[in-house]
């Protein structure tokens, strides 16, 4: 039974005013930023960055659930377009503030405003999934009625630029979702910390992309150093005592000074941790501390506890930390390289027990992360991660499903990033105005393929090495159940296979399973699906020669890009775009997609 939208917005209006907090909390928040390349030492070493408001990384924006956000973004780039996505941030109603250039919107020139207007985070749609699914976030079933106020998503998010590699020349920030008044977590904590943790290259993105792009191909090489809040320090350690052959880092600049992390004994807290790197895998540990997971991506989940976390490109995790150890003691928080050999140090934060001085250094060596290539301890952890009690389920079976299998291959002596053999190009008008507009001559014809050939050995470098570009596009229609299955591969090099972590734009998705080796969608592989539990997330991980399984509902008109997150693999090519009842979005601000194409149809009368 599907609800009509009218008695739905009724409906969630009543509720609201029976719950007066619903009503009241809801707050726009205003934010004026000015985006520009400023000189910056992010690891004590002078560059270039992307900062905003004279700020690296950009300011934090903190929202209560429900809340809209309103950011007025001058492009003060001398000579680049910019754009700013809010990752993890669904934009139901909103396709046009996802901030994706060429997907979602035109870039924004030199000199022009553009103002982003959105919800955090909030489902207004009449879906029947969700209806027959909408649980709030403690596992109560609401009434219908008040599932509309109720279904908002609190948690920990970032923002960064979408536009070429600008992610990776600074363009990032924090964005914190408190849970609306009057509301509780689902656990209890006394105070936080929040941790944004990025790379950092010494070479600017345009050489970056350059090199990326050229022919012959040139990699980029590994980053020169992890940043925690921005801060990092090149060729030199904090813990020099701990590490032979290390020189000691000089007094340093405020830009690159060490992070401190200021805690009172016996206490519990809540650390926020997201990484918006551009090739790392990360893995966190804290020394003598034990860490409970309760949030990834902006849901809840089943909470365990490890000794450290994994984090990839995209993931968000909230943990929970008792300062139940020697107080007399300071502490390091350690942040190293996995799943690609490391070159680069650690990144080091101090835990400082007050009233410990924060200079005074911790009395055990930094916490090692475990060795960069071992995938079975990085699977134990993201096996673990299961739903919270309420979180929704999967529907049980889905209208579709899409294989998309990652390779990497040639093309013109070019090296290319493919998903079903074909790398990914945008295009110069944005898809969501042209779409829209129902503009054929931008879109290619053919369809991408749904499938990889069930001989295709993933143990091997591709067979027909050659590529081609496209645009990737994939149709779904309204309210259907999608399942993608993502399968890894053998690289271009023997023996050679890497970690991905894939991020869903517009959605989260249930996670329902992993294996290794080729995907058949056999009795075997279906036994590996987890339709009990799986947890929510918008961001997940395909591990080497592995597949990953997802399941989402396109319940949120727009276009959407579905990609690796590590920047240089976007590049090349390595992600896909979801057009997603397009006909059904609502009228798309003329500024958003004021371009290519789409200018020139809107010039000839055309309307959105
Ligand atoms: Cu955080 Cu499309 O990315
Ligand atoms: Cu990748």
């Amino acid at each position: 039974m599907r609800l009509p939208l009218l008695a739905a917005v009724c409906c969630a209006l009543l509720a609201c005013a029976a719950r007066r907090h619903c009503a009241e909390a809801a707050k726009a928040r205003h934010f004026k930023w000015e985006i520009s390349n400023m000189f910056w030492s992010p690891d004590c070493e002078e560059k270039v960055v992307i900062g905003i408001n004279g700020q690296f990384p950009g300011p934090t924006i903190r929202a209560r659930a429900g809340d809209t956000i309103h950011v007025e973004l001058k492009n003060a780039l001398h000579t680049e377009g910019v754009v700013i996505h809010w990752h993890g941030i669904r934009q139901i109603g909103t396709p046009w503030a996802d901030g994706t250039a060429a997907i979602s919107q035109c870039a924004i020139n030199p000199e022009e405003t553009f103002t982003y207007r959105f919800v955090v985070d909030k489902v207004l749609t009449t879906t029947e999934v969700l209806i027959t699914n909408c649980l709030n976030v403690r596992g109560k079933r609401s009434t219908e009625t008040e599932e509309f106020c109720s279904w908002l998503q609190p948690g920990t998010y970032f923002y960064h630029g979408h536009y070429g590699m600008q992610r990776a020349a600074g363009l990032y920030g924090s964005l914190i979702v408190d849970v609306t008044q009057g509301e509780e977590e689902p656990f209890k904590y006394d105070g936080e910390l929040n941790l944004l943790l990025s790379d950092w290259y010494h070479e600017s993105i345009h050489t970056q992309m350059v090199a990326l792009s050229s022919k012959p191909f040139r990699w980029i090489g590994e980053p020169q150093s992890l940043l925690i809040n921005g801060r990092g320090q090149f060729n030199c350690s904090m813990a020099a005592a701990h590490t032979p052959g290390a020189t000691q880092c000089a007094a340093v600049n405020r830009q690159c000074a060490p992070v401190v992390l200021p805690v009172q004994p016996n206490k519990t807290y809540r650390l926020r941790v997201a990484s918006t790197t551009s090739l790392a895998s990360l893995n966190l540990a804290i020394g003598n501390h034990k860490l409970t997971v309760v949030e990834a991506d902006g849901n809840y989940v089943d909470p365990f506890v490890v000794d450290d976390i994994d984090i990839y490109s995209g993931d968000s995790y909230s943990v929970l930390l008792t300062t139940d150890q020697d107080p007399s003691s300071n502490y390091w928080v350690s942040v190293g390289v996995r799943g690609r050999q490391p070159k680069t140090a650690p990144a080091l934060a101090v835990l400082n027990y007050r009233p410990n001085g924060a200079s005074k250094l911790p009395a055990l060596a930094p916490p090692a992360t475990p060795a960069w290539d071992d995938y079975e301890h990085s699977k134990a952890f993201t096996y673990r991660i299961r739903a919270h009690a309420g979180t929704p389920p999967p529907p049980a079976t889905a209208d579709r499903r899409i294989e998309l299998l990652n390779t990497q291959n040639r093309m013109d002596g070019h090296i290319k990033w493919s998903i079903n053999n074909v790398s990914m190009v945008l295009p110069a008008t944005p898809y969501l105005g042209s779409l829209k507009l129902g503009l054929k001559s931008t879109l290619t014809a053919a369809r991408p393929a749904e499938m990889f050939s069930r001989g295709y050995d993933v143990t091997l470098p591709p067979a027909n090495p050659n590529t081609t570009v496209g645009d990737n596009v994939y149709v779904l229609a309204h309210n259907t159940t999608v399942d993608v299955v993502l399968q890894n591969a053998n690289a271009l090099a023997h023996n050679t296979s890497e970690v991905h972590p894939w991020h869903l734009h517009g959605h989260d998705f249930w996670v329902l399973g992993y294996g290794d080796g080729a995907y058949r969608g056999d009795a075997a592989d279906e036994a590996r699906l987890n339709l009990r539990d799986p947890p929510l997330r918008n961001t997940a991980v395909i591990f080497p020669y592995g597949w990953t399984a997802l399941r989402f509902v396109a319940d949120n008109p727009g276009v959407w890009a579905f990609h690796c997150h590590i920047e240089p693999h976007l590049h090349m090519g390595m992600g896909v775009v979801f057009a997603e009842a397009v006909d059904l979005v609502g009228k798309v601000p003329k500024q958003a997609v004021s371009c290519g194409a789409t200018a020139s149809a809107l010039m000839n009368g055309d309307h959105l």
